[in-house]
């Protein structure tokens, strides 16, 4: 399993590291045996994989829920829990409540929390101070949508530009361990990377973040309707369960499945004998 040292040696060394979000056992099995460096229990799952229709809904209970499910799935890989709408924003006791029960319920390695507000990096840095790793999440904070006026790229004029670095910067003093920077045009990422000690992890950030996380069913192009301009498709796997599912259903309904190789047997004669 990375550590936090070895992440922030990565950047260094100038080694790329690679995240994906997981939401279940299976995919986190899978996910761990390719051999990605972190895995994100992201409240993308509200979309993804429970259908809500924004981030907005996910509960500290759904990613609990979820959560422990990934860690179970990847016991030997970095597993970062997304602190879910609301539950940072009551007060600092109630964010504190809420982290330790992520925490302690999951086995998680660190927490994500979005945006750098005064009671946020106040947040990171109690957190840190408690033990808990914590990720930052600057540019498009999707629990953040309705205030943002949609999903769109941040930091392109001069007031936000400097906005964002100026909380990348909060968030490192903070005690961030480090920063996901969501659809930020790609100099202004590499602005921010080059000026941290901690490292980048980029979505939709262009190739000069230190690391690169994407959501799991975009890669896989598993079960989603719509996929943003910054992902990179390597793979149709809606495709082949649709088929497979289709090809099951007409094999039950032609009879062509169960086999004789799909079933079991018992003495004929036995039956016989209790029926009569
Ligand atoms: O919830 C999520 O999947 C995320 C990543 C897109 C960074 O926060
Ligand atoms: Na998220």
């Amino acid at each position: 399993m990375k550590t936090t040292i070895q992440l922030k040696e990565m950047k260094r060394n100038n080694e790329k590291i690679t995240m994906v979000t997981a939401y279940d056992f299976p995919s986190a099995k899978l996910a761990e045996q390719a051999e990605v460096d972190m895995l994100l229990v992201g409240d993308s799952l509200g979309m993804v994989v429970l259908g809500y229709q924004s981030t907005i809904e996910v509960t500290v209970e759904d990613m609990i829920h979820h959560g422990k499910s990934v860690t179970r799935g990847a016991p030997s890989t970095f597993v970062v829990i997304d602190m879910p709408f609301m539950s940072c924003h009551l007060s600092l006791e109630k964010a504190m409540e809420h982290a330790q029960k992520i925490m302690q319920l999951t086995n998680a390695q660190a927490l994500k929390v979005e945006g750098a507000s005064p009671l946020i990096l106040e947040l990171v840095e109690r957190l840190t101070m408690a033990g808990v790793p914590v990720i930052g999440h600057l540019g498009l904070t999707p629990q953040s949508v309705n205030v943002l006026g949609g999903y769109r790229v941040q930091g392109k004029d001069r007031d936000s530009a400097r906005q964002l670095i100026t909380n990348a910067n909060n968030l490192e003093k903070a005690g961030a361990i480090s920063i996901v920077l969501e659809c930020v045009p790609y100099q202004l990422a590499k602005h921010i990377t080059d000026q941290l000690s901690i490292p980048t992890i980029g979505i939709g950030a262009g190739a000069e973040c230190d690391g690169q996380v994407l959501v799991y069913h975009d890669i896989l192009q598993y079960g989603v309707e719509f996929t943003p301009a910054f992902v990179k498709k390597y793979a149709e796997v809606g495709k082949i369960t649709k088929d497979a599912i289709a090809k099951y259903c007409a094999d039950v309904k032609a009879q062509q499945f169960p086999g004789n190789s799909h079933r079991f047997t018992m003495d004929s004669s036995l039956l016989n004998e209790i029926t009569g």
